[in-house]
């Protein structure tokens, strides 16, 4: 997932392994101790796995494939098909979705992850995306339009996916959603966050 993915083969199936700093940055503002939570493009599980050393309850891992690690289970979640879901998660409901989502063709991959997760989970949802993400008039519902938009965490220290000297670096953003704003503070909030605490 990156904002120049269209520069590079999508190999992989768009695997960018999320640096721990970066999980760690959005839990220090949302609280997801004992919770459960569906990490649904997990990758090598590099945010499952701060999750679950962070205390979760539940972390449900699926995957359109496997890389390293095995999943809770393999599922595209870009297929639409509801029933299919509900195949192959738990039945009882998620209270988190949170991930690094592919970002695809101009972020098209990204926007319906958000959709999906979204129809599929009435809590939270989180998603580490480019900084501009929010920056499209053909993304309104799920920001402007969107009363469950909750906050902007912006992330100070730029991503770095790749090692080494051709790595480049990016700015970042997660993106939090929760079942109700107005449980929350409001209107949606900016923060401002750097690798290490303040
Ligand atoms: C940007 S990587 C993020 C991996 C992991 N969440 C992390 O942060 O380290 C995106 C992941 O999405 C998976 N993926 C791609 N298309 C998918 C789809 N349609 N459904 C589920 N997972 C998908 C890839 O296999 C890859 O592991």
């Amino acid at each position: 997932m990156t904002v120049t993915a269209s520069r590079f083969d999508r190999k992989d199936f768009d695997l960018y392994e999320t640096p721990e700093w970066a999980t760690e940055v959005l839990l220090r503002h949302v609280d997801v101790r004992g919770l459960r939570v569906w990490e649904p493009a997990a990758g090598n599980h590099k945010i499952a796995d701060v999750l679950w050393a962070y205390g979760v309850d539940l972390i449900y891992s699926t995957d359109i494939t496997r890389h390293d690690k095995a999943h809770s289970a393999i599922f595209d979640f870009l297929s639409v098909d509801y029933r299919s879901t509900q195949e192959i998660v738990p039945a009882s409901p998620f209270d988190a979705i949170i991930t690094n989502p592919p970002f695809g063709k101009g972020g098209r991959d990204a926007a319906n992850f958000a959709r999906l997760a979204l129809e599929r989970c009435d809590g939270i949802v989180a998603l580490l995306l480019p900084d501009v993400f929010d920056f499209a008039k053909t993304r309104r519902d799920l920001f402007a339009d969107n009363p469950r938009f909750t906050m902007k965490i912006q992330l100070l220290d730029r991503i770095q996916w790749f090692p080494g000297k051709y790595g480049n670096t990016q700015n970042h953003a997660w993106y939090v959603w929760t079942g109700d704003r107005e449980a929350w503070a409001g209107p949606p909030t900016i923060v401002y966050e750097g690798k290490e605490p303040k």
